[in-house]
């Protein structure tokens, strides 16, 4: 029994990230989205409606046989992932100038915890310049984000912008 943890902010949920759950997927039972809970970061959504938003799309990805789970967390990453009794962490690289940042974090992970390890996912190359960020900024700025989120996440991103008008 493999268990993972894929941890992010998730503000929100891209199509990148669902294709990295579904490719972890095939190396894991169970992997647990782990969502960040920091304030500090000023996210679009709220923890709540972030959960809401992955627990929806998850249920139409291709999963086989593994189990997925949505949780937050908050705190030092490794100790969440001891407390799920995670084996890994599963992080998605879309570039080289992904790597240094996830290199350091997982060398950093390994010193704090070195039971957990990190595993780096490639995801397809139609989302290597997919991040949750760039959507944001196309979508406030009024550009098309279609295929890169979910239809359920635009019409999330359409309502929440109506929200803060
Ligand atoms: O989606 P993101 O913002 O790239 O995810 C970053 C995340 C959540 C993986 C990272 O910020 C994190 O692990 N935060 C928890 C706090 C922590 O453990 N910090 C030390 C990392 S070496």
């Amino acid at each position: 029994m493999r268990r993972a943890i894929y941890p992010g902010s998730f503000d929100p949920v891209t199509n990148g990230h669902l294709d990295i759950i579904e490719r972890g997927c095939k190396l894991f039972d169970e992997i647990i989205i782990g969502i960040l809970v920091n304030p500090e970061k000023h996210p679009l959504f709220t923890t709540q409606e972030r959960h809401e938003m992955l627990t929806a799309v998850l249920r139409d990805i291709n999963k086989g046989n593994c189990e997925l789970r949505v949780d937050s967390f908050s705190g030092l990453l490794v100790n969440y992932a001891v407390a799920q009794q995670a084996d890994a962490i599963v992080r998605g690289i879309r570039a080289i100038s992904d790597y240094e940042y996830e290199l350091q974090m997982a060398l950093m992970n390994r010193r704090l915890e070195p039971s957990i390890e990190t595993v780096f996912m490639m995801p397809a190359e139609i989302y290597s310049y997919v991040s949750s960020r760039l959507v944001k900024e196309v979508f406030q700025l009024g550009g098309a984000i279609e295929g890169l989120v979910p239809p359920l996440i635009e019409k999330k991103m359409r309502e929440k912008t109506n929200e803060n008008k």
